[in-house]
């Protein structure tokens, strides 16, 4: 009798899973925010699709996608493709589709790259400046049209785009990154808009400084400490403190949340 009971527990906490059966493209998810995200989209029932673009972080990500399908079988695919070309986008979502034959129900796309050698304006390269807007913006436009097609055809869904706090903070030396990523705010903003009637909402979740390799990379431990310093917390994000807002974002209890750029950061300025 006890067992029965426990199987019908944990029927009915399986059935309650908030994305159960959702399936989730997480662009750049081999490693830093986007595979917590892909973790936690997985730990509230959702099909995760992980996604990475250099040939050296294939194993990263099968061991996201191993480590999901390890506590549910069949829940997770790993698939190279770079945001920054339309073909390998248009492929992604093709991928998704062919392994879980259900609708795309959400996009996140926290695929993005940060000069580590923190130039200004002046010490910019137009190669730098390039390689930014190329993946940031133009990764993000693609993932956004591609998303928008194909989740009007499910009836529904989530956009969620990472942006970054340093649109509102402004620090010297970040001026293509923070500027791809306000041109991203903009676009999504108007995307909102411009899916109406058709229960998608679109958002963008913009952290303050995280604890992952493209933090640290090219950081002295000056520049760290700075960080910290700017945190009212007084230490770095950690991507549990961004993973549960994006979780969030993607239910259905987020309905009322659209157009919005939501700031987790500690209170850093
Ligand atoms: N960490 C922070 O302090 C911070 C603060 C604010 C905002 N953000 C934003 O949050 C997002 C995630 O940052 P993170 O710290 O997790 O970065 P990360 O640790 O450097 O991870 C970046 C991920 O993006 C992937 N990626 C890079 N270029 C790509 C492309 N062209 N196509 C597909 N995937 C690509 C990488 O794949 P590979 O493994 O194949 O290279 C990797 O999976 C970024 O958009 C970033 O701008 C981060």
């Amino acid at each position: 009798m006890a067992a029965t009971n426990n199987a019908a527990a944990a029927a009915a906490a399986t059935e309650t899973l908030p994305l159960k059966d959702r399936v989730a493209i997480v662009t750049g998810s081999s490693r830093g925010i986007g595979r917590d995200i892909a973790l936690h989209f997985a730990s509230l029932g959702a099909k995760v699709v992980v996604n990475y673009t250099s040939p050296g972080s294939s194993m990263q990500a099968g061991k996201v996608a191993a480590e999901i399908n390890s506590s549910n079988p069949g829940s997770a695919i790993s698939v190279r493709a770079d945001i920054s070309d339309p073909d390998q986008v248009k492929s992604l979502f093709d991928a998704s589709e062919e392994a879980f034959k259900l609708p795309i129900y959400i996009l996140v796309n926290s695929a993005g790259v940060l000069n580590p050698k923190y130039p200004t304006i002046a010490n910019t390269s137009v190669d730098d400046f390039d390689k930014t807007f190329s993946v940031n913006v133009r990764g993000a436009f693609l993932c956004c049209r591609e998303a928008t097609n194909r989740l009007k055809r499910g009836g529904g869904g989530r956009i969620i785009m990472l942006t970054s706090s340093s649109v509102g903070s402004l620090r010297p030396k970040l001026s293509a990154y923070t500027a791809s990523k306000a041109a991203v705010e903009v676009m999504v903003k108007i995307l909102a808009k411009e899916l109406r009637g058709t229960r998608i909402t679109a958002n963008c979740v913009a952290p303050g400084p995280i604890a992952t390799e493209m933090f640290y990379a090219g950081k002295t431990e000056e520049m760290i400490n700075r960080s910290i310093d700017q945190c009212p917390q007084e230490r770095l994000g950690e991507t549990e403190d961004v993973t549960p807002l994006v979780g969030f974002l993607a239910t259905d209890a987020a309905e009322w949340v659209n157009g919005q750029v939501i700031r987790v950061n500690g209170g850093y300025v």
